[in-house]
This record gives C-alpha cells, sequence and structure tokens, in this order.
C-alpha cells in the first residue's frame, strides 16, 4: 500500500502549540501538507497567552523545510477563527483538514465546580470546536472534499471523577460528529474523533516520568494521521495511547416492548435484566434506526 501523503493539501490543527497538537503539526508537515498551527499559548486553566506557543511550532516546520503559517487566536473566538480560516485561504487557496485539539483543565469534584469553570471548559472543548468547524465547513463542502477530527477523551466517554465539565463537553463532540458525518457525506466530508491517552502537561502530574515517556505524544499521533487522510473512516472514535489503539462505540440493547396493558414503572423495573440483555444489541448508524427498531417492536416484530 501507498504512504499516507498530504501533498497540496492544507491542514489546520488548534491547540499545536505543544502536547498532542504539536506531533500532529509537525507530522502533516513532515507528510507535505501546510499547516496551520494554532495555539492560545496560554495555561493549562485557560488563562494568559502568548503567540511564542504557535510560532515556536511553525519555526519547527519551517526549519525542517515545511510550510506553516503560526496563528494565536483563541478556538473560543468566532471572528479570530474566521480570519484564521481566512488567512489560511489567501495563503494557500483551500482547507483540506481539520484537526480540533485545543483544550484546557479546570478539574474540581461537582461541589466545588463554579459555574464559570463549567462554562470556560465547554467554551474551550465544545465551542472551540464547533467554531473553527463552522469557518472551514462550507469550503469543505465547495472543495467536495474535508477531513475533520475532533478531540475527545474517556472521561467524556466513561466518566472521571473531578471532571463533569470537561466529559459533557467531550461527550458533546461526539454528538457533534455523529450528525457531521451525515451531513458531510454526500461532499465527502468525513468527521471522527480521537480520544487519547498521552504524557503532555495535561497528564504531567500524574504519571510517573517512566510512564509519561511511554505514552508520549507521538504513539497517538498515527492514529490521528490516519483520521485526517484520504483513506479515512467516518464516525469512528479511535481510543489511542502508548502504541495501543481500539475503537469505542455505543451499544442499544434490542430492549422489550411492554404491551399498553402491561405498561407500568412496575413493570420496567421487573423487566430491567431483559431490557439490559446484549443479545442483539447494535451500534446504530444515525438516530433514526432507533425510531425503526421501536415501530418494528410495536408491531410485534
Ligand atoms: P496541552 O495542554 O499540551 O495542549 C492543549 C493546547 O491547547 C495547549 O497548547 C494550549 O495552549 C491550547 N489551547 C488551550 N486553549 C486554547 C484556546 N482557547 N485557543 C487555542 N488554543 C488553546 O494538552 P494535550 O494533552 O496535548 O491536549 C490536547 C487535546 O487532547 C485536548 O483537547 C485534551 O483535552 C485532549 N486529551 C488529552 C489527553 C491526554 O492524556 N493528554 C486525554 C484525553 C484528551
Amino acid at each position: 500500500m501507498s504512504d499516507i501523503r498530504f501533498d497540496a493539501k492544507v491542514a489546520i490543527v488548534t491547540g499545536a502549540g505543544g502536547g498532542l497538537g504539536r506531533q500532529y503539526a509537525l507530522e502533516l508537515a513532515r507528510r507535505g501538507a501546510k499547516v496551520v498551527v494554532n495555539d492560545l499559548g496560554g495555561n493549562l486553566d485557560g488563562t494568559g497567552g502568548s503567540p511564542a506557543a504557535a510560532e515556536g511550532v511553525a519555526a519547527e516546520i519551517k526549519a525542517a523545510g515545511g510550510e506553516a503559517i503560526a496563528n494565536a487566536s483563541s478556538v473560543t473566538d468566532d471572528a479570530g477563527m474566521a480570519a484564521m480560516v481566512q488567512q489560511a485561504m489567501d495563503a494557500w487557496g483551500r482547507i483540506d483538514v481539520l484537526i480540533a485539539n485545543a483544550g484546557i483543565l479546570r478539574d474540581k469534584s461537582f461541589t466545588k465546580m463554579t459555574v464559570p469553570d463549567f462554562e470556560a471548559v465547554l467554551n474551550v472543548h465544545l465551542l472551540g470546536t464547533v467554531k473553527p468547524t463552522k469557518a472551514v465547513w462550507d469550503i469543505m463542502r465547495a472543495q467536495n472534499y474535508g477531513r475533520i477530527v475532533v478531540t475527545t477523551s474517556s472521561t467524556g466517554l466513561y466518566g472521571n471523577f473531578g471532571q463533569a465539565n470537561y466529559g459533557a463537553a467531550k461527550l458533546g463532540l461526539i454528538g457533534f460528529i455523529n450528525t457531521l458525518k451525515l451531513e458531510g457525506q454526500k461532499n465527502n466530508i468525513h468527521a471522527n474523533a480521537i480520544s487519547p491517552v498521552a504524557g503532555t502537561r495535561m497528564t504531567e502530574s500524574l504519571v510517573t516520568p517512566e510512564v509519561f515517556k511511554a505514552i508520549a505524544p507521538q504513539y497517538v499521533m498515527p492514529g490521528v494521521i490516519y483520521l485526517a487522510s484520504d483513506a479515512a473512516p467516518s464516525g469512528a472514535i479511535l481510543a489511542a495511547g502508548g502504541g495501543a489503539f481500539a475503537l469505542a462505540r455505543m451499544y442499544e440493547t434490542e430492549g422489550v416492548h411492554l404491551a399498553p396493558a402491561d405498561l407500568s414503572a412496575e413493570a420496567v423495573r421487573d423487566n430491567w435484566a431483559r431490557i439490559g440483555d446484549e443479545a442483539g444489541q447494535q451500534a446504530y448508524a444515525a438516530g433514526g434506526e432507533q425510531g425503526q427498531k421501536f415501530f418494528r417492536k410495536m408491531a410485534g416484530g
């Protein structure tokens, strides 16, 4: 099989001034892409900002012979995202890949979490993915080509103590791509999610130096490069860390149908094991498939 290449392609990577995003940007450029390196250059909690982070990675790309533009707008800034996309269009005339990777943390148990802490995290992860996606969407439609990778997390998929804000934002992104994969289909726009585990400033206080090295961002990067490539699937949630790769999926059980005469809270309680029986469970490709099952069951099927 041929190598994955991005020659003549243009990619935007948000939050690419460090950690995972930097790794994605460097590799896209190494494989021929022209890259917009976006990063606000702030602190882990979203405060502060400096163009140095984005400029540093753009300089690394150029030093290696690649083409890059540094951009220090916040992903939460509508006008800033539109201007970033315009900057790329003026320079290179198209946008093929968007990797929405920027992120912050405001971890606290829900009891101690303020609404502003919740909003800040939702804004950066969820709306900070929606805004750059909105800015590239019509361009990708007009080109009949686009690859969008959003960044979810095991916290969104499964939960984690102290991260109610982050988890809500991260699973929101799965809802987002579930619809984009449908709406993008006829224009060859594929939307996928990466659920990474990596040693970055987000995780360095949680693991030993040995583990930190063993889960370096370069072990996640190949999965994201594939999701950004021509051959990418659509609607996949790829979990990756330390060289391990797996797909996360949501399944729904076949369930039971209660006839009107049996319909009660007690019947739901008493049928709980059957409702949850995994035999025949399915991963649906669109929300309507759930409704079709209900109508089939209502008709006695
Ligand atoms: P990181 O902190 O090194 O990278 C995040 C980057 O986003 C930083 O360079 C930061 O300056 C930038 N950023 C933050 N707010 C921004 C804004 N408003 N506009 C533009 N840039 C902004 O951390 P890491 O680990 O590389 O995180 C990358 C993504 O992966 C994040 O979305 C994170 O939530 C996600 N993730 C990471 C995991 C891990 O194990 N490291 C686990 C699950 C998800």
